[in-house]
């Protein structure tokens, strides 16, 4: 008797795979075969020339392979650290102020308006169907602070197939817009149901995330009940981080007693391994020591930053201090997704570099890898033609969503 047959691959592959691996940053593999299980884990990446021992033991014939063109190729899926859901109906304009002044006059009067649940729905799958189709696979999502509407982004992304987290945003302090902020209690409350109901749902692919807004939006009380919250559950969380020079000085005002921004969050426990914190252009070094030795990752967010004038951020020192850092990685998912290793589940964009639109030209002088670097400088969702998330073709959207 010979072994039994493994279950039918979902997809086998054949063309050129660019990612990047521990050793190298950019690894382009022409003529190879890659095989993705029916849980959307990919199996195999070998050389073509292994296909026949590869079809022998995985039982797909050849008539079962896609093969790609010659100007096709697989790359993983994009991961964006930091974004917030709501304030995609205002993104690309309002950028005239800077951050506090921008949130209580924009930001705050916006979100308040996702209490309406026809109203977020509309925007949330408008930012949910813009991601994906842009070739985001995973997302870690800001909402709002109302439970039910930050519930429907959650069932969105599932529906769409997005990989997410999604955090209910936990406010006890607005002076300036005192209609959008909870009462302490409530807001922990609240988060308590919004995880609890998340987590029932078993959605396979999309998890909550304790989300205080910042320091000058949060009391003590709060922060150290999240935090407790986040220990309880094992949970990750987000917020942001001395983002702007105005935002420290709130927060050294209203929190005298710690040494500074970071220990404020790492105090009531809130920095740790599972944390991902926006924006902190401005940490000092022993905060970025402090960062490191929790393993909290930041959140880079240039474009951010340049237009709300808010600072610059100095790579250079995060990876100095060994901070993880992720314009789009660091969310803690590096053994499930990021690269084409077997084992890892197959988030993946497909690019045409001759699509009929494309936004940049080819030339005979091109190599492969100046072609690779077009599509990543000029490139767009043009040359984007599927997009998949653990094996699951999202893009081009299906009928039924
Ligand atoms: N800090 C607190 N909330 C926000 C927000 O919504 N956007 C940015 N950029 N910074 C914040
Ligand atoms: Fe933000």
């Amino acid at each position: 008797m010979g072994s039994p047959q493994p279950p039918p691959l979902a997809h086998v592959f054949r063309g050129t795979f660019v990612h990047s691996s521990r050793s190298e940053p950019m690894e382009i593999l022409h003529e190879h075969l890659l095989g993705v299980d029916d849980s959307g884990t990919i199996v195999f990446l070998e050389q073509s020339d292994q296909q026949e021992q590869l079809a022998k033991k995985w039982g797909f014939r050849t008539s079962d392979i896609r093969e790609l063109s010659n100007y096709e190729f697989f790359m993983p899926g994009m991961v964006d650290t930091h974004i917030h859901a709501p304030q995609y109906s205002f993104t690309g304009t309002r950028v005239d102020l800077p951050l506090l002044q921008w949130l209580t006059t924009y930001t705050f009067p916006t979100e308040a308006k996702y209490k309406d649940s026809d109203f977020a729905e509309e925007v949330y799958t408008r930012v949910v169907r813009r991601t994906l189709k842009n070739g985001t696979t995973t997302a870690c999502y800001f909402a709002t602070i109302y439970t039910d509407t930050s519930l429907l982004l959650a069932e969105i992304l599932d529906k769409f197939g997005q990989r997410a987290f999604v955090g209910k945003v936990c406010m006890d302090v607005n002076d300036s817009v005192p209609q959008y902020k909870e009462i302490t209690a409530d807001s922990v409350r609240e988060t308590e149901r919004f995880v609890k109901e998340l987590l029932e749902k078993k959605y396979p692919r999309v998890q909550p995330i304790i989300t205080p807004r910042f320091g000058p939006s949060c009391t003590e009380d709060l922060l150290h009940a999240l935090g407790n919250l986040a220990q309880a559950h094992d949970l990750h969380v987000q917020s942001h981080i001395s983002e702007n020079e105005e935002e420290i000085k709130v927060v050294e005002k209203m929190f005298p007693a710690y040494q500074n921004y970071t220990e404020l969050y790492d105090k009531n426990k809130l920095l740790t391994s599972k944390t991902v914190m926006a924006h902190a252009c401005h940490l000092s070094e022993e905060e970025l020591k402090l960062f490191s030795l929790r393993g909290a990752a930041i959140s880079h967010c240039p474009s951010s930053n340049f237009s709300l004038c808010s600072g610059i951020l100095n790579v250079q020192m995060v990876l100095k201090h060994d901070v993880k850092l992720g314009l789009g990685t660091a969310l803690g998912l590096d053994d499930v997704i990021g690269n084409f290793e077997v084992g890892k589940e197959f988030d993946a964009l497909l690019i045409n570099t001759k699509a009929s639109d494309s936004p940049f030209d080819l030339f005979s002088a091109d190599n492969f890898e100046d072609t690779v670097q077009k599509f990543l400088y000029l490139g767009d969702d043009r040359n984007i033609s599927e997009v998949y998330v653990a094996g699951k073709q999202v893009v081009p959207f299906s009928s039924s969503v």
